[in-house]
């Protein structure tokens, strides 16, 4: 059996006049003679040739939308438009019928919609073709440059007893009968029975064991599955979603802003170059989108301009009370036009504010810092004034919160008072605070949402079309 080529080699190729094995799936195919095939290498189709007055006519019938072929034949220069090779096929094997009548995948637009309800064919869209790819580019991208900067790559547990968060948004993880759940003498879960003999989870962060690798290890990274039941049925949650948490020993928030933003500049810059064609086809399909909104909503800039701005720009840096200050003052809260009111000093930013402050008033990413201590983690370094912490969040226009991050609480009674107050229990935290017993030192380190960066670069309007099955309130299908 001769070796197969990829579409993407085929294309590039210099070379014509060779005999080539191709195989993929039919995209199109038109007047009995014109295959479009497509093999995920690349969102462009090979067209293949069929030579129609000497193939049998009941193979030509098999050849639909959505078919497995390998086709043997040799390419030539085009002189077709659109394409500069292509393939004269010699032999036509189908590898898989597909019938047109139950083909969900027609060669025509589908709604986002229709295809998150076939996730399992919708990588068969020129769309999500070019969306996967590019996950997996930044994912590598991701590893590349921590990678280059002498980062440890540290696998941190999925399944925990605890809730870095202390948002209270786990998922239980047992192996009970859950119709006959083991009791105790006073009636409550007896968890010792359970597979490990206390309550578990599903982890919703890995960075408390990523801080225990740092304080040996300098400079980790930790990049997995992280889990949320929250029930925000949002466009930017999901309940299972992928995360990168570099954890830096010696580093304080500043160098921890620094990270993040070299961090984002790099992966964005990675796929500008390596997926080049994917974009362009991302851009083209959003400014098509674009045009069916009114003027005014009109995005000011095309997908490809936002990543290149972002390369080029410095990321604003201000404080949470700055933030709230030009907030306040804005002529959305001014006119009401705000959901959440702005008022007064302490509350959480909502979306809506966040997203005023990068797309309307600095126009560019921006990292706020400085929130007040109550409505932030436990862990997080508090500041002299008593009110604030060292964290750190950046946004992203379209996306919002896209980063999470601090600088850590180093020292221990600090510490141990801040989780008294917020009730944390201290005992079953015991090997967290170790750490910063024996040998604690300033650190700090961050998680990117790893979808939200996705959405960012692919320019896709909803969280749930960027990962390949996603996990939402009433949704695990596939
Ligand atoms: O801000 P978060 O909750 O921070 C942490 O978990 C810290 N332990 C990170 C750290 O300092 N090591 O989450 C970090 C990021 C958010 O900024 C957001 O991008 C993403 O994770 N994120 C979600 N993405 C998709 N679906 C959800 N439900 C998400 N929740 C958070
Ligand atoms: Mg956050």
């Amino acid at each position: 059996m001769s070796q197969r080529t990829k579409i993407k080699a085929l294309l590039q190729s210099q070379q014509t006049e060779i005999d080539v094995t191709v195989k993929g799936w039919v995209r199109a195919f038109r007047s009995n003679r014109f295959i479009a095939l497509n093999d995920g290498s690349t969102n462009n189709n090979i067209q293949i040739v069929v030579d129609f007055e000497n193939t049998d006519p009941a193979l030509l019938k098999r050849i639909t939308v959505g078919a497995a072929l390998s086709v043997q034949g040799k390419l030539i220069a085009s002189l077709g438009k659109g394409q500069t090779v292509e393939v004269v096929a010699n032999e036509i094997e189908i590898l898989g019928d597909c019938d047109p009548e139950t083909y969900p995948i027609q060669p025509k637009k589908h709604s986002l919609e229709f295809l998150r309800e076939n996730a399992h064919l919708r990588f068969r869209t020129s769309t999500f073709g070019a969306i996967f790819r590019l996950r997996n580019s930044l994912a590598f991208a991701v590893h590349r440059f921590f990678q280059e900067r002498g980062f440890v790559y540290l696998h941190t547990p999925i399944i925990t007893a605890s809730d870095a968060e202390g948002a209270g948004e786990t998922f239980h993880v047992t192996n009970f009968d859950l119709n006959n759940i083991p009791k105790t003498d006073t009636g409550e879960i007896d968890f010792k029975q359970d597979f490990f003999g206390r309550p578990t989870n599903l982890t919703v962060s890995g960075q408390l064991e990523g801080e225990l690798g740092a304080m040996a290890l300098s400079d980790i990274y930790t990049f997995g599955p992280t889990f949320r039941a929250e029930n925000s049925n949002t466009t930017r949650h999901l309940a299972e979603f992928w995360m990168i948490e570099p954890e830096v020993a010696f580093n304080d928030l500043v160098d921890n802003m620094d990270l993040a933003e070299d961090m984002l500049k790099y992966v964005i810059k990675y796929a500008l170059d390596k997926n080049a064609d994917d974009i362009e086809f991302l851009t083209q399909r959003l400014l098509e989108e674009e045009k069916t909104k009114p003027q005014n909503e009109r995005s000011e800039m095309t997908l490809t301009e936002k990543l290149q701005f972002c390369l080029n720009n410095d990321f604003e840096r201000l404080t949470y009370t700055e933030a709230i200050e030009i907030l306040k003052e804005s002529t959305p809260n001014k006119k009401k036009k705000f959901v959440y009111p702005v008022e007064g000093w302490g509350t959480d930013l909502q979306s809506e504010h966040e997203r005023y402050l990068v797309e309307k008033h600095f126009k560019k990413p921006v990292i706020l810092t400085d929130y007040p201590k109550e409505i932030k983690a436990f862990y997080m370094r508090q500041n002299d004034d008593g009110k604030t912490v060292r964290a750190m969040d950046i946004l992203f226009p379209g996306i919002g919160e896209i980063v999470g991050g601090s600088q850590r609480e180093e020292r221990l009674d600090k510490l141990e008072q801040r989780m008294h107050e917020m009730g944390i229990p201290t005992q079953e935290l015991w090997w967290y605070l170790d750490t910063r017993r024996f040998g604690s030192c300033p650190h700090a380190g961050f998680g990117l949402g790893f979808e939200r960066l996705v959405l960012f670069v692919t320019g896709m309007g909803n969280i749930r079309d960027v990962i390949p099955f996603p996990r939402f309130p009433k949704n695990a299908e596939f």
